[in-house]
């Protein structure tokens, strides 16, 4: 019978095996999900596989081939309006959404200072992570130069509350919205400013619903407000998505 050092040491080598299938690039994140279209899966794949190696993006193969789907989908069901990108890092997502809708403008919107500081609502696990997960513009700009030459790529930088008043002027249709700036408020003013803009069918994405109790607070409590139960559609463990009525 085995002591219950061996069944810990076993419980923790399963659950680093588990880990390192499901990590981004891992064997369950890179193999095709059931139903997904060929051609969307291995755009998807090859690209997200180039854009993770190359420190361009931080999300893993499935919500990287997720954005290029709905991007590719909403183009292709002429939902009109921007791709705009909430939260961008090094321009990774960005370019997995210009991907399937080179036409559209792209918006990407970030700090390029890091995380804010958690607030309230963010959970204790926040605690600590201002300053984390600091991109760079010239990484976006170098992302869209291999990857997306031809896409009108609008960044706007700076934090969320400024960047946004200065830039809803000329956004006035959003096709594909990926909230992932993790935190509450970040999400919720994501949300608050361009869900308005999204026509009927259009896309909203949200990354951080099952890892950041305050992303999953902020969208469930702004979905409530606006009287939109649509279900939410898993990508993987942490990201949903859903289709405006
Ligand atoms: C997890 S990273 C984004 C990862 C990226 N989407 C990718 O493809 O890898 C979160 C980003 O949100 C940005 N962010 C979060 N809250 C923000 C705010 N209030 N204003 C500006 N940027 C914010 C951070 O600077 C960070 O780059």
């Amino acid at each position: 019978m085995a002591t219950s050092a061996e069944t810990a040491s076993g419980a923790a080598a399963l659950g680093r095996l588990r880990g390192a299938l499901a990590a981004p690039g891992g064997w369950w994140d890179v193999a095709p999900r059931p139903g997904e279209a060929l051609g969307d899966y291995l755009d998807g794949a090859r690209l997200h596989w180039k854009l993770l190696r190359g420190g361009y993006s931080m999300g893993s193969s499935r919500r990287g081939r997720t954005l290029l789907k709905l991007a590719r989908a909403a183009a292709r069901d002429g939902v009109p309006g921007a791709l705009v990108d909430c939260g961008v890092w090094n321009g990774g997502s960005t370019v997995l959404l210009a991907a399937g809708a080179p036409n559209r403008p792209v918006y990407a919107f970030d700090s390029f200072q890091g995380l804010p500081q958690p607030g309230d609502r963010d959970g204790e696990e926040s605690a600590g992570h201002e300053g984390f997960c600091l991109g760079s513009e010239q990484k976006v700009r170098e992302a869209f130069a291999r990857f997306a030459p031809g896409a009108d790529l609008r960044v706007r930088a700076g934090w969320f509350e400024d960047s946004f008043p200065a830039a809803a002027g000329e956004i006035d249709r959003v096709a594909v919205l990926h909230c992932d700036g993790d935190w509450y408020d970040s999400v919720l003013l994501s949300l608050q400013t361009f869900y308005p803009r999204i026509p009927s069918g259009g896309y909203v994405v949200i990354d951080d619903y099952g890892h950041w109790i305050g992303a999953r607070r902020a969208t469930d409590e702004f979905r409530r407000r606006v009287g939109d139960h649509t279900p939410l559609v898993r990508a993987d463990y942490t990201g949903r998505y859903w289709r405006k009525p």
